[in-house]
Order: structure tokens, then C-alpha cells, then sequence
């Protein structure tokens, strides 16, 4: 069963009809939020907001350990992490979609493994390409067969937030190779990894990085709101072309 996390601008997932929602207890604490199941046309599917339903949790005290390890105690096969990011790279605009396929981290403090001593062996993950490449090419596809461009490829440099950045810190980030910035794909993705879930990231891009573009000379927050509600539904689209929708196949129920 596929399992979504939803992030900003996506807290619900309306075209997702739902069943039953399940408080997850993990060796790790609380997840955001009872885990939402349900179907998408028809094919079962998994729900949970990363900052929960509320939208309160801060990307830097989210419990990506209790999140993941929910997601994989229900059987999840997969799972689509959808995010908010700012655009470093010249290209990305507001209300682009990206696949990135490659992960710079900068966050700090977080606890960011399950291997983390307490008699269990000494674990390391290979993380080379920390996004799953056949997740990435189908969600690709989806969004081809419905005429909505994705971007495929791209460095993710994961901040800690919840500040934004400044314009120095964008520079430093683009010299290091990264072409877009959020908070919350990491630890996210290699607790994906750790678990043995393939794990990919629909991004899309709210605003330019702080000091380029429309945020030159700051990030305007009442222009990102209309940007990801637009974005989000096209979103939406492509996740029901992946699982196997029809034309023409609409939610019935909301998680609202
Ligand atoms: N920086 C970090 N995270 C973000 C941004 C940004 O500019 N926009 C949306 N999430």
C-alpha cells in the first residue's frame, strides 16, 4: 500500500477516500497524527501530514522516527514525501514540480537513525542515491500522461529551519551544488532508507530562495499560499494517475 506524507499546502489529501484513521503507538514516540486510510480510486492508500493536522509541528522537533516506522508497521510498499521548497537553481519558478535525486544535509540535532547503539550492531546504509529510481520514473510518467511537466533531478539541501535562509547562506548552498532548499527531507529520507522503504520526494517549488528572484529583497509569505494550492492540486493528479485512476476518477470523501 502506497503511503503519503504530506507537507505544507497539503495537510489533507482530498482525493483520498477514507476508511479509518489509526493512532500508531511507536517504540519512538508519537507520530504527527493518527495515520489515515483509505482508498484513491479504488487502490489502498495511506495518509499523514508531516506537521500534523493542526499544521503545528516545526520541521525541526517533527518525529521522523515515529512517522516512518508507522508508515512501515501498516505495510507500506512505498512512500511519497510531498514538500514545499525554495527554487536556488535559475530554472526552478514558483509552482514548479521537482523529482530531486540527490540530498545535501545541514540540519542538526535531529534524531536521525534507528541504529543508535543501545545493543544493536553498528548499522550503516548505503545512501549513494537516497531517492528510489523506479518511484521517481513512474511518478515521472504519471505526470507526462497528463500533460503536468516535472522536473526531473536536483540537489535538496535540507535546512534546519524554522527560519528561512538568508541570502549568504542561499549563495553557499547554490556553491555547494544545491539547486533547491527545504526543512523536512531529512532525516526523513534515510529513516526510509534504514527501514528498507522505497522513498521518493514530489517538491514543489513555493518561492524563490531568500536573495534571488521575486524574494530578492525578502520572501513575500501571502503570495506562497496561492502558488502551493495550485501546485498541490496537480499534486494530487499525478499521485491518483500513479496508483492506477482512470480519467475522470475523482475523490468521493476528504480527509477534512
Ligand atoms: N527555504 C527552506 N524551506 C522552504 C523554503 C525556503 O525558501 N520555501 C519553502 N520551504
Amino acid at each position: 500500500m502506497l503511503a503519503i506524507i504530506g507537507g505544507s499546502g497539503l495537510t489533507t489529501l482530498s482525493n483520498l477516500d477514507v476508511s479509518h484513521r489509526e493512532v500508531v503507538r511507536t517504540p519512538y514516540g508519537e507520530p504527527s497524527g493518527p495515520v489515515v486510510f483509505g482508498q484513491i480510486c479504488g487502490k489502498p492508500a495511506m495518509f499523514l501530514p508531516r506537521h500534523g493536522y493542526g499544521h503545528t509541528i516545526p520541521p525541526h522537533t517533527v518525529n521522523y522516527r515515529a512517522n516512518l516506522w508507522a508508515l512501515n508497521h501498516h505495510k507500506a510498499t512505498g512512500v511519497i514525501s510531498v514538500a514545499s521548497v525554495g527554487g536556488i537553481r535559475n530554472d526552478l519558478q514558483p509552482g514548479d514540480i521537482v523529482l530531486p535525486n540527490q540530498i545535501i544535509d545541514y540540519t542538526w540535532g535531529r534524531k536521525s537513525t534507528y541504529f543508535d547503539g543501545n545493543g544493536t550492531p553498528v548499522t550503516h546504509i548505503d545512501f549513494t542515491e537516497p531517492y528510489d529510481r523506479d518511484l521517481s520514473r513512474r511518478i515521472h510518467e504519471a505526470g507526462e500522461q497528463l500533460g503536468i511537466k516535472i522536473k526531473l533531478g536536483g540537489v535538496y539541501a535540507a535546512t534546519q529551519g524554522p527560519r528561512l535562509e538568508t541570502a549568504a547562506e542561499i549563495n553557499r548552498l547554490e556553491r555547494d551544488g544545491a539547486d533547491l532548499v527545504g526543512m523536512t527531507g531529512m532525516p526523513e529520507a534515510a529513516l526510509a532508507r534504514e527501514l528498507g522503504l522505497p522513498y521518493v520526494a514530489i517538491n514543489v517549488i513555493a518561492n524563490h530562495a531568500a536573495g534571488r528572484g521575486s524574494s530578492a529583497n525578502g520572501i513575500h509569505f501571502e503570495s506562497l499560499d496561492v502558488v502551493l494550492q495550485e501546485a498541490m492540486g496537480k499534486v494530487k493528479a499525478i499521485i491518483e494517475k500513479l496508483v492506477g485512476c482512470q480519467n475522470g476518477c475523482q475523490s468521493v470523501n476528504s480527509t477534512e
